[in-house]
């Protein structure tokens, strides 16, 4: 088979974005735009090289993709498509083979479209070959012309277009296949004598042409697989595709999506067979989600690992946790970063937790604060528990043992140690150390007044009177 590299081209700002972001950066169900088209080199097509051209933001873009395996390079000024392939050359140099160009703002395309492309350029013997498409509104693209026999003569700019070029609706994708012999010198080739000033990569054609090579358009068959993104409307058109896409890709695979309308999942997440996903939740980042698990409504789940038999009741919001099996958490709860909730523990209504282990079966059912804490097993957290871990300068820890009984409405003044079996009372501050077995209780002493009802009911009644 004949090797393939990829020129990926990403060095254009997208000023019609309107953003201080550069374009190939705008997320797209959770990943850059740029992502994708590197998935599919790296992935879809396996290129032996994969080479971005980056510009506008470079740093950033590099930082962004500094684990895959790509090649970088810099075009400084933004002098046309042409240019910016010709600083990919210095990097394949001493390669032989296809030269896959593609644009870093061409998310939806398909491997399986990709394939059928290169695999038609090949059969065809050419020399070089876009991929077009036949679509209703070709303004903007750049038109394909073919001669007579119905070989790729020439692709002309739409500012460069004569009328009668500007009726043709067979456009140019920004996706080519060139042989590397050729690519280097047709390059060299290239001027900037046109409407923009630029040099324009789509003149490759003609040079071909004048050396008799053979060029040619291969159709994709679904045009919305080529939609460049160019505004905020492009991207929010190629983020619902994706969405419903990855819906179906779940559903398929044994995922209930009660509502795919208003479901919300990113690319990818991973979700086990007979889980439900209720309207409204949206599930993002790298989560994953085990086998049975029932996400309610309006719930946000983010980087988080959640094992199996999981319920997630409505309206709670989970980051960066793990949560294991049979665990239930909310309605109205939030875990907040480096929360462990281990299996069949319950976290309730209005609890929020913040980079705390909670134990196997511990319960804590209603209205607390638990933060840099540690629980321990079958320990049960009474309503209005709060860990006080903030002393205005520092974070401390609260360590709470197995089988502990938290009355409600409980400070735990950290550090402190609570140990296994104790008690503590409602209402207590606990601000020392709570050994093993033993009740700590804190609460002034009640006391009792008598007659004080008969006083004060006869206060009451004046009043009513009066008013
Ligand atoms: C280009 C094509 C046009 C085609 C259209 C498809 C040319 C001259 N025209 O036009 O025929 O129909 O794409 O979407 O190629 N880029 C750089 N450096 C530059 C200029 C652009 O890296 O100096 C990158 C951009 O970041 C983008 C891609 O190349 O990813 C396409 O550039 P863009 O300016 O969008 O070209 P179009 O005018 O859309
Ligand atoms: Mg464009």
């Amino acid at each position: 088979m004949n090797p393939i590299a990829t020129v990926i081209l990403a060095a254009g700002k997208g000023t019609r974005m309107k953003s201080d972001l550069t374009k190939v950066l705008h997320p797209l169900l959770g990943v850059p735009m740029l992502f994708y088209t590197v998935d599919l080199s790296l992935n879809g097509i396996r290129a032996e090289k994969t080479i971005v051209v980056v510009g506008h933001q470079a740093d950033q873009v590099e930082r962004t993709f500094q684990d895959a395996p790509l090649d970088f390079v810099h075009q400084e000024e933004p002098l046309g498509t042409g240019h910016a392939v010709l600083q990919a050359l210095p990097l394949l140099k001493g390669f032989t083979g296809t030269v896959l160009i593609l644009c870093g703002d061409v998310p939806l395309v398909k491997k399986e479209t990709l394939w059928s492309f290169i695999e038609t350029f090949w059969r065809n013997d050419s020399t070089l070959a876009v991929l077009s498409a036949v679509v209703k509104d070709p303004s903007g693209y750049g038109r394909i012309v073919r001669d007579p026999e119905g070989w790729l003569e020439r692709i002309v700019e739409e500012r460069d277009a004569s009328d009668e070029e500007r009726l043709i609706r067979e456009i140019n994708t920004g996706i080519y296949c060139v042989r590397s012999s050729f690519l280097a010198e047709g390059l060299k080739e290239i001027g900037k004598e046109n409407a923009q000033g630029e040099y324009y990569l789509t003149d490759l054609a003609e040079v071909a042409r004048k050396r008799d090579l053979r060029c040619s358009a291969h159709m994709v068959a679904n045009p919305i697989e080529v939609m460049g993104i160019n505004t905020r409307l492009d991207l929010a058109r190629a983020m619902d595709i994706l969405r419903q896409e990855k819906l179906i890709e779940l559903m398929l695979s044994g995922v209930t999506v009660i509502d795919p309308k208003t479901t919300y999942v990113d690319r990818a997440v991973i979700i086990g067979k007979d889980t439900t996903l209720h309207p409204n939740c949206t599930l993002q980042g790298k989560t994953r989600i085990g086998e049975r698990c029932v996400i309610e409504s309006n719930s946000k789940i983010l980087d988080s690992e959640l094992g199996c038999d999981v319920v997630i009741r409505s309206h709670s919001v989970i980051t960066e946790s793990r949560i294991e099996d049979e665990a239930v958490i909310g309605p109205f709860a939030h875990l907040r970063p480096q929360t462990e909730v281990k299996a069949k523990a319950k976290i309730g209504n209005f609890v929020e937790v913040k980079k705390s282990i909670i134990g196997r079966g511990t319960k804590a059912n209603h209205l607390a604060y638990i933060g840099d804490s540690l629980v321990g097993e079958e320990t049960n957290i009474g309503a209005g528990t709060i860990t006080c871990n903030y002393d205005g300068v520092k974070k401390h820890q609260t360590v709470i043992g197995d089988q502990v009984f938290v009355g409600s409405n409980v400070e735990l003044v950290a550090p402190v140690k609570v140990g296994n079996r104790s008690t503590i009372g409602a209402g207590t501050t606990v601000t020392r150390d709570v050994p093993d077995g033993a009740l700590a209780i804190s609460r002034v002493k009640q006391k009792n007044i008598k007659g004080w009802n008969k006083k004060k009911g006869f206060q009451r009644e004046k009043k009513k009177k009066k008013g």
